[in-house]
């Protein structure tokens, strides 16, 4: 037996980041992962490598589409696809390794297995029980089946499998328009794939503000992937060359099939909580397979806590990281807290989408009064520039106090301009705070001050 003030299972975002800041804060802690390499999901088959491919073949795109105009003349680079995945392979490995490097620095030892938790204090890796006065679970999550659906990850493939097929296929079925279906299929069109997504809801990006979702899926349109909105898929069957995806056309009942050379199937992930030993230790679960928490993260069992995509709220990387940060935080005896509703949401397309707090939607249906500051990247010179004039920055502020309740932005960059939105949230800042902000020119974020002075005396571009 030995002791730890904190043992936390696993090294994915929320864990890792859970384990460095305990040890920064003078706890004694291990982390548990059963990986051959540290990271989770997110670093080995999630974030990192599909960036990795998205930064890829938009630079083949780029060169395809935009090249030429800026009296760049030449054939366009051909695809080698095995040195793109050994590209892919080096971020990941030296994104992993950095995490082993940290745990060394920050003097966390790795036990290297799959733990279980026999009883609370306690965590068993491999043969060897570990005594800890705290147990962070941190284990995320996994994609969850679909009825009639089998995944083989050759022809029928989880994101897992997407990102690391033999070679390009000639076509694609993906089922599910959330944000891994478009990003894996934004690689594979920009490859030359045909690439057909079918979407059970009648638009794409569910939850997303609804004029952003309209507007990103007729960019993607143009970038040539189709789409079958309002399709219940029924079963995906295997035959000679690929798959066939059989569905339902939810307004009239019709049925219809698509085949493929390759199935993604990417309707979503359920928390990955199997194997712990919960039932047995009788910890409290909430709905959809997470695991049931307070506020400050503390399951049912005293000095059992879970953080990130196996407990309530989105299931993203830096959710779990902040979660991970103030749990903590907690055991080190300070105060923490993270505020959901202002956790920005990023898709890698190509523009990005970005969104941070309330939807119109939202709005609309709590019946509050708000305004909306629009401004188009049309209006923005850095865009025009380099051909990225599409798509707009919508800033939601309340009516009566201007405070800034929602922002939904798709455009250059929109990833990383949200977050200037994000921190004059945190604040409780009014949208003309950001409007009397001074920002450069020429920089993308310009189009920000602009939607923030849309929502009172109006922009100056547009
Ligand atoms: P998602 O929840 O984003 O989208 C799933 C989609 O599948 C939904 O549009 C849903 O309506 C549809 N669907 C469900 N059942 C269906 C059926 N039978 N037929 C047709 N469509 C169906 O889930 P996704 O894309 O699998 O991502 C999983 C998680 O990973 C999400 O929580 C997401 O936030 C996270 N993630 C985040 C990324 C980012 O932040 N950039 C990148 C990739 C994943």
């Amino acid at each position: 037996m030995s002791d730890f003030d904190l043992i936390v299972i696993g090294a994915g975002p929320g864990g890792y980041v859970c384990a460095i800041r305990a040890a920064q804060l003078g706890l004694r802690v291990a982390c548990v992962e059963g990986r051959d390499t540290l990271g989770g999901t997110c670093l080995n088959v999630g974030c990192i490598p599909s960036k990795a491919l998205l930064h890829a073949t938009h630079m083949l795109h780029e060169t395809q589409e935009n090249f030429g105009k800026m009296g760049l003349i030449g054939a366009a680079p051909a695809v080698d696809w095995a040195k793109m995945q050994a590209y892919k392979a080096d971020v990941v490995s030296g994104n992993t390794r950095g995490i082993e490097f940290l745990f060394k620095k920050n003097k966390v030892p790795w036990l290297r297995g799959w733990a279980t938790i026999p009883a609370p204090g306690q965590v068993r890796v491999g043969d060897e029980v570990h005594a800890a006065k705290a147990i962070v679970i941190a284990t995320g999550s996994e994609p969850a089946p679909l009825a009639g659906v089998e995944v083989d990850e050759r022809t029928v493939v989880t994101s897992t499998g997407a990102l690391a097929l033999p070679a390009i296929p000639k076509s694609m079925i993906v089922i599910g328009a959330g944000v891994i279906g478009l990003e894996m299929g934004s690689v594979y069109a920009r490859l030359g794939t045909a690439v057909t997504v079918v979407e059970y809801l009648d638009a794409i990006t569910p939850g997303m503000d609804g004029e952003v979702a309209k507007t990103l899926q007729r960019i993607l349109t143009k970038q040539g992937l189709k789409f079958v909105l309002g399709a219940a898929v029924q079963s995906v069957t295997k035959t000679a060359k690929g798959a066939t995806v059989a569905y339902k056309l939810r307004k009239n009942d019709s049925e219809a099939s698509l085949d493929a050379g390759i199935v993604l199937v990417a309707t979503g992930r359920r928390p990955h909580t199997a194997g712990l030993g919960l039932e047995a230790l009788g910890v409290e679960m909430g709905p959809r397979g997470t695991i049931r928490t307070d506020a400050h993260w503390q399951t049912n069992i005293p000095g059992l806590y879970a953080i990130g995509d196996c407990v309530a709220g989105p299931m993203l990387a830096h959710k779990a990281e902040d979660e991970g940060m103030a749990v903590a935080a907690i055991l080190a005896g300070r105060a923490a807290h993270v505020d959901h509703a202002l956790i920005p949401g990023v898709i890698y397309t190509a523009p990005e989408v970005a969104s941070v707090g309330q939807t119109e939607e939202q709005l609309k249906a709590e019946g509050r009064a708000y305004k909306v500051g629009r401004f188009p990247f049309m209006g923005n010179a850095r865009a025009k520039a380099v051909f990225q004039g599409e798509g707009f920055v919508k800033i939601l502020a309340d009516a009566a106090t201007d405070r800034i309740l929602g922002a939904h932005l798709i455009g250059p960059a929109a990833g990383e301009l949200v977050h200037e939105i994000c921190v004059a949230m945190e604040f409780g800042a009014a949208a003309e705070d950001l409007a009397l902000t001074c920002h450069a020119h020429p920089t993308f974020s310009e189009a920000v001050r602009e939607a923030a002075l849309a929502c009172g005396d109006g922009p100056i571009h547009a």
